[in-house]
């Protein structure tokens, strides 16, 4: 009987010798585990996809996550904390009583000259016929994030200003984020670089989340019977009504196998729809696709079937897809680091 039991309990690693007491220990133990397994299992199987159903504020917080206003400890104001020291912070209405946070960064070139500058300066040089680009983040954090901060550094060493905006409720933006809130923002500073910056270029750069907000803003603009110069979508995707299981945002949602089945399609009630595929057909504006083959949020294929349609709609002169190969580990937001980037841009910069 020794033995068996021995044998037996040979099946745990480590365990060789299992005294009474402590396998009624192990039995309290796995019991507990199981409850809590089963707790959690009831709380992610029922109550979240619940809760996304009854209320909109969570999806609101899932699709924009604006409320995680990473990198923490950074003062908005100061912008050269980050080592963008030709960067004025300044704040623009969009609306009546939304307030957004904006950095302009001028071309590097005229870095000691901006030293000390006020806001007049940097609308001033504005129009010194550098062009302009307005790049329009993704979800999650603040314009003060890494990539981001490294896609003005490309651009402003390129010799170009550079206005990166928090849309309403990022950073220290006011207001609340909707889908056309962010639009709204968007086609504002727009607007207000166009008002400033004479004849220069004006491109629309998004990223991500970014992107719909990019098409969105062309295809308003297009509506106003206006083409913006250019238009670059980093890491793009179709639209955010995507089956879960191909979702673009709900990462959160891959991790947790099974809770496809429960999720509800929150986006359309929510309007957080961004169909920039559609918007697509409607633009008139030349597009350089840019994304990682290794981007495990918007995978590949999106830019691909995004490129294809804004080909069958423009003619492939008008459009660009550069990706990046899985080998350099840009992954979602990296990019900004390839060291062909800044040739990249220029190119089809001169091609406008
Ligand atoms: C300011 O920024 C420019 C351009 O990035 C850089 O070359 C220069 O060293 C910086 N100067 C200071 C004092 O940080």
């Amino acid at each position: 009987m020794k033995r068996r039991a021995g044998k037996r309990d040979s099946f745990y690693p480590g365990v060789a010798d299992v005294k009474p007491e402590n396998r009624a220990q192990r039995a309290e133990g796995k019991s507990q585990r199981w409850m809590r397994s089963v707790l959690l299992s009831i709380f992610v199987l029922v109550l979240v996809p619940f809760s996304l159903t009854v209320l909109p504020e969570l999806i609101q917080l899932l699709v924009y996550t604006h409320r995680i206003r990473v990198p923490f400890f950074v003062d908005l104001s100061r912008p050269s904390d980050l080592s963008l020291n030709h960067t004025m912070n300044m704040y623009l209405t969009s609306e009546e009583g939304i307030s957004l946070g904006v950095w302009h960064t001028v071309p590097e070139s005229q870095w000691k000259e901006a030293q000390g500058k006020d806001l007049a300066w940097y609308q001033n040089a504005l129009n010194d016929r550098s062009p302009v680009f307005i790049y329009l983040h993704g979800n999650m954090g603040t314009r003060a994030a890494t990539h981001r901060v490294g896609v003005a550094k490309v651009l402003s060493a390129l010799g170009y200003h550079v206005l990166v905006p928090d849309y309403r409720g990022f950073g220290d933006s006011t207001g609340e984020p909707t889908e056309a809130g962010l639009t709204t923002d968007a086609l504002y500073l727009f607007n207000w670089v166009k008002a400033h910056s004479g004849n220069s270029l004006v491109i629309i750069w998004g990223q991500s989340l970014g992107t719909g907000v990019a098409t969105n803003t062309a295809v308003k603009l297009v509506e106003q019977g206006v083409v913006c110069d250019g238009v670059i979508l980093e890491a793009t995707f179709s639209s955010t009504r995507q089956p879960v299981t191909v979702h673009p945002f709900s990462w959160y949602y891959w991790t947790l196998p099974g809770t496809g089945y429960f999720f509800p399609e929150p986006w359309a009630e929510n309007k957080a729809v961004f169909p920039s595929e559609e918007n697509l057909k409607k633009m008139k504006s030349p597009i350089l696709f840019l994304h990682s083959e290794d981007d495990p949020l918007t995978p590949i294929r999106f830019a691909q079937q995004m490129y294809e349609v804004a080909v069958s709609t423009q003619n492939a002169e008008r459009v660009k897809l550069v990706s990046f190969d899985s080998s350099l580990g840009y992954l979602h937001n990296g990019l900004y680091k390839d060291p062909h980037l800044p040739d990249i841009i220029k190119r089809f910069v001169m091609s406008l």
